[in-house]
């Protein structure tokens, strides 16, 4: 008999698209970011670093739209995209991860109870990733949203920003400037130790779909 198989889909379209999205611009901002970390030790001329953060910041805008369109769909999605069914916090969870504890091999249609924890964790990290690195974008290369108003606060004339060009020190006030460089270097920290958690969790959630989801791990070791 000829038996047709019928694939069901746990995710919708939208968020599968959120995920490689998100999967290939984070790879590609840990990169990037990992060059501009090491640029003194690298040799990184001040035009290659412009470059790099240029670029940086340009696949920065791609990932922030795409966090900012999945946190919406949270909101309004009605099925397993629904903050509701992907966050720890919400009605039910303790019951679920009593029964998780009770049976770990039960399947799940969306995430486990870990799993969900997982989601929380990575999202907090990706939104401190988007929240500082749009600060940033504006503190040193003067990029939007911020960097208008940036480069106003540091300005000699304020009717001349476009010769405010990055590290260079043309119509900056050396103060002002200053005071500049120490607003961002907290944000500059916070934005690494992001980076560093996120270095944590990615490979912990990666782990955790190959060890719930047996077949990905027949599939990887094989
Ligand atoms: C998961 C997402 C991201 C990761 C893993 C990441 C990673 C990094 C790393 C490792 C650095 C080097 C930090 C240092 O030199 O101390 C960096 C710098 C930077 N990132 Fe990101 N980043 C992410 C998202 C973003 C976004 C969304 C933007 C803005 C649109 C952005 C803007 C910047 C800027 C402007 C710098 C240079 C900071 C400086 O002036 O030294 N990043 N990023």
């Amino acid at each position: 008999m000829n038996k047709t198989k019928v694939l069901t889909y746990v995710w919708p379209r939208s968020i599968r698209l959120f995920h490689w999205i998100n999967v290939i611009t984070i790879s590609l901002l840990i990169v990037i970011g990992l060059i501009i970390f090491n640029s003194k030790t690298l040799g990184v001329t001040v035009d290659a670093k412009i470059l790099l953060k240029t670029i940086h910041i340009s696949i920065g805008y791609i990932f922030a739209i795409n966090l900012i369109i999945r946190l919406v769909i949270g909101f309004i999605g009605t099925s397993n995209e629904k903050w509701s069914r992907t966050l720890p916090f919400m009605k039910g969870y303790k019951k679920e991860l009593t029964e998780f504890r009770r049976s770990p091999k039960q399947a799940y249609t969306g995430h486990n109870p870990l799993g969900k924890l997982m989601v929380l964790a990575l999202l907090i990290a990706m939104i401190i990733q988007m929240a500082t690195g749009l600060i940033l974008a504006g503190t040193d290369i003067y990029y939007p949203p911020l960097g208008q108003h940036f480069a106003k606060s540091i300005a000699v004339n304020e009717t001349q920003l476009d010769a405010i060009k990055p590290y260079s020190k043309v119509n900056v006030d050396d103060e002002r400037y200053k005071q500049l460089r120490e607003f961002r270097s907290p944000i500059i920290t916070t934005h690494l130790y992001a980076f560093y958690a996120l270095l944590v969790l990615i490979p912990l959630h990666i782990l955790g779909v190959l060890v719930s989801d047996e077949k990905s791990l027949g599939w990887f070791l094989q």
